[in-house]
């Protein structure tokens, strides 16, 4: 698939491409809107913005565009106003959010963005966050489409070229690959939770973790005959309707100086399609379940973020792939299996596979690298869109100094989260008459017993768990965000490893 965007960077002073981006602060009262005056070669722009943005009643508010093409007395072909909002917010703009805004105005051909305002220059990091937005607002995912939306004669779509004119384009020409290794983190993620589950199962899904390779992650497959040896029945259960064989897949990014130092590990879930089994879901929207592996997703584009930026921390990512499928050999309602951990779990609902897949997992991840800490993603529950609709994640944790960091994480990339309670009160609900535990509590707070549960196979290790059934696919459009799989996760746990864990 060909990128539909390239970023490259320039000096205030170079020439400026036939599309050129302004952005602008929104006006005082009656005051014409003023232009980046640092960057000498736009001080042809003013006249025509001020004639036209007045014509539209245009105050360049935050995000807002004014475009103007082909206007005699424009010393480019196409111009087009970004709105900044008012000056003194100029901290407080999300400039992430507005690259995106930018990306999508220029869908093709070459431009030129122009990374100051009328006060100064963009930081290095500003303008970083500016490129991170455009790279994330680009990518889409049609590889199935064979028939375009092109009109006869209309060429086809070309990709957007856009050269950043920047203060300081060495430094930020370096800032770039950073952000280059967290989009495509981004987008990988994106692209595995997209993909149908039919081309997707678990091996295949493993097969794209070990493509990690390339970037010296060292990758372990842990087959169907590797899992039943090492006893990971809680997992193999959930698989059994399933023709396709269960695999769980260890990466390892060995980036600190001291390579023994203790590690930091990511958990996902990968069920590459969930129907819920004997106890099978409504058809309506089950298709949505083919994203029911956004956790596994989630922790292979943060590997790849991780390792192409050449993070200087160990960390161990860990996912159990599965498809959940009804069959004659499928798990049973009453049936009662061992986990890894010895506990036993008495299945109440076949559909609520993720936590016995992520029980033997997590087990397993403490006891063979005994990590700092373990965070793990999953669309675990309905419930948690019920409780926070698509703008939170779900937030359980038994640590609050990595609850904290998590939150502070979350709030820095947008990617946000919302602390829900563990408490013993709610264990009683998960007791079983048969068996050390079951594996539904029933409606009542349903993400709360889910998150209780994992927690009865974690031992000691500080541990989040991050339910992600709203924010991991079936995303809302935003500015930075035009994919049905929002590759949610990725940007988060990048930026909680570079503040707190990196050496
Ligand atoms: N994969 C689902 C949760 C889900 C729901 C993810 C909606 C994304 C969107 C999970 O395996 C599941 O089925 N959970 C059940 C648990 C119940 C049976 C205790 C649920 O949420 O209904
Ligand atoms: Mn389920
Ligand atoms: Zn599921």
């Amino acid at each position: 698939m060909a990128e539909p965007i390239s970023i490259s960077v320039q000096g205030f002073d170079d020439a400026l491409a036939p599309t050129v981006v302004l952005l602008v602060h929104e006006a005082e009262k009656d005051q014409a809107l003023a232009i980046p005056a640092l960057v000498k070669s736009v001080a042809g722009f003013a006249p025509a913005i001020g004639r036209v943005a007045s014509i539209e009643r245009y105050t360049a508010k935050l995000n807002a565009a004014l475009v103007l093409s082909g206007a005699a007395d424009l010393p480019c072909e196409r111009l087009i106003v970004m709105g900044l909002g008012k000056a003194d917010a100029a901290d407080k703009i999300d400039f992430v959010k507005l690259g995106g805004a930018i990306a999508g105005k220029v869908a093709r051909g070459a431009a030129t963005v122009v990374a100051a305002h009328a006060g100064s220059a963009l930081s290095t990091v500003q303008a970083a966050n500016l490129a991170l937005g455009m790279r994330l607002r680009a990518y889409k995912f049609d590889k199935y489409k064979t028939v375009t939306k092109t009109k006869d004669g209309e060429p086809a779509p070309e990709a957007a070229e856009i050269a950043l004119a920047a203060e300081k384009p060495a430094a930020l020409r370096k800032a770039l690959k950073d952000v280059a290794s967290v989009a495509d983190g981004v987008d990988l993620a994106r692209e595995l939770v997209n993909e149908p589950p039919n081309i997707l199962g678990p091996e295949e899904f493993a097969k794209k973790a070990k493509e990690l390779k390339k970037l010296g992650v060292e990758v372990e497959v842990l087959d169907e005959k590797a899992l039943k040896k090492i006893g990971m029945k809680a997992l193999l259960g959930v698989g059994l309707g399933s023709p396709k064989e269960c695999q769980v897949v260890i990466m390892r990014w060995s980036g600190a100086k001291d390579p023994q130092a203790q590690p930091v590990a990511f958990v996902g879930k990968g069920v590459t399609f969930d129907t819920g089994g004997i106890s099978i879901k409504p058809a309506g929207g089950m298709e949505d379940m083919k994203g029911d592996m956004a956790g596994a997703a989630c922790v292979v584009g943060l590997l790849h973020a991780l390792a192409s930026r050449k993070a200087k921390v160990n960390v161990i990512g860990a996912i159990g792939l599965v498809e959940n499928m009804p069959d004659g050999k499928a798990q049973r309602p009453g049936d009662i299996v061992t986990s890894l951990s010895g506990q036993t779990i008495e299945i109440i609902n076949t559909d609520a596979e993720g936590r016995l897949v992520l029980a033997d997992v997590l087990w397993y991840v403490q006891r063979e690298y005994k990590p700092a800490f373990m965070v793990n993603l999953a669309t675990l529950t309905g419930a948690i869109l019920v409780a926070l609709g698509q703008e939170h994640a779900g937030l359980f944790s038994n640590t609050d100094e990595l609850a904290s960091r998590i939150t502070a994480a979350g709030l820095a990339t947008g990617e946000r989260v919302w602390r829900m309670p563990l408490d013993k009160a709610y264990d009683k609900i998960i007791d079983s008459k048969f068996a050390d535990v079951k594996n539904s509590g029933g409606r009542y707070a349903g993400s709360i017993t889910a998150a209780q549960f994992l927690q009865r196979f974690v031992d000691q290790c500080p541990w989040a768990h991050l339910d992600i059934a709203g924010t991991g696919m079936s995303s809302p459009d935003t500015e930075t965000n035009r994919s049905w799989g929002s590759g949610w996760g990725v940007r988060l746990l990048d930026r909680l490893v570079a503040d707190h864990y990196e050496s």
